[in-house]
């Protein structure tokens, strides 16, 4: 039998490079909760961050791939380091809408008072040309302090987001911008929202932390609107967790909502 599912009707696909894009999934079904949606996790390959600028397009790729396979109408690349490295080429090669994700310097350095902010993010992140790009146009005369957030990625992973391992590795990230009198905090990775009450009881109560979640569920809005691919019907959606590495962390990261599995992709 032969069954037609409608364009509207297809699932959103979301990847990254393990765990952390859940703070994307979860920004993107409070403001969309009609949509399908089928999250990818490469956690076996995870971090992407240490990672050249060619291994973290080819691993775009096999998850862009894959997200087609299962028949998305439009894919979020819900990881900074694969935004600022891969989606060009994506976009290039693939016939669907793609989101990324970027550290939202622009609103940080626009409102900050002190004139220094403070980004937390993954080395390949920080390297990379449209970071770079992004940086030079909206800090001028704004003091940016750059922190590679090395070894975060791999405990979040690890399930170890409260450990004490992970508090004192944070307290010596953020001296350096509490010494430069940051007001805000710019998180450049979206396993990073993850730390936010752990980050609270570091910084100055002054200090305001910012990430990218919330405009990425908006501008996943707008673009599904822009193609007519919005799903407006009411009809209970499909939510898809797909993991090449340990499921467990995926169920904590997401009060055991949803159903996790193993896939080896
Ligand atoms: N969540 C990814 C990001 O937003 C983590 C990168 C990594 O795996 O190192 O950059």
């Amino acid at each position: 039998m032969f069954i037609f599912v409608s364009m509207q009707n297809r699932s959103i696909g979301i990847f990254d490079s393990g765990v952390g894009g859940t703070s994307i999934f979860k920004e993107i079904h409070q403001l969309l909760p009609n949509e399908s949606l089928i999250y990818l996790a490469d956690s076996a390959n995870a971090p992407y961050g240490t990672k050249s600028k060619e291994d973290i397009i080819r691993l775009s790729i096999k998850n862009t791939e894959l997200l087609i396979k299962m028949k998305c109408k439009l894919i979020v690349v819900a990881c900074n380091t694969a935004t600022t490295n891969a989606i060009s080429h994506l976009r290039a090669h693939y016939h669907l809408p793609f989101i990324g994700i970027e550290p939202a310097i622009k609103p940080a350095a626009l409102q900050s008072q002190s004139k220094s902010i403070g980004i937390l993010a993954t080395k390949g992140t920080l390297s990379s040309e449209l970071f770079h790009a992004t940086t030079n146009l909206y800090s001028q005369n704004i003091n940016v302090v750059e922190q590679t957030g090395t070894g975060i990625v791999e405990l979040i992973e690890n399930g170890a987001l409260h450990s004490p391992e992970l508090k004192t590795l944070l307290k010596s990230y953020m001296q350096p911008m509490i010494d430069a009198q940051i007001d805000y905090l710019v998180l450049g990775c979206t396993h990073y929202p993850y730390l936010i009450p752990i980050l609270k009881t570091i910084l100055p109560e002054n200090v305001t932390i910012i990430d990218s979640g919330l405009a990425v569920a908006k501008q996943t809005e707008a673009v599904l609107t822009m193609h007519n691919l919005k799903n407006n019907a009411s009809n209970s959606p499909e939510i898809l967790f797909y993991t090449n590495g340990k499921t467990d962390v995926i169920t904590q990261l997401t009060e055991a909502k949803y159903p996790v599995k193993f896939l080896d992709f």
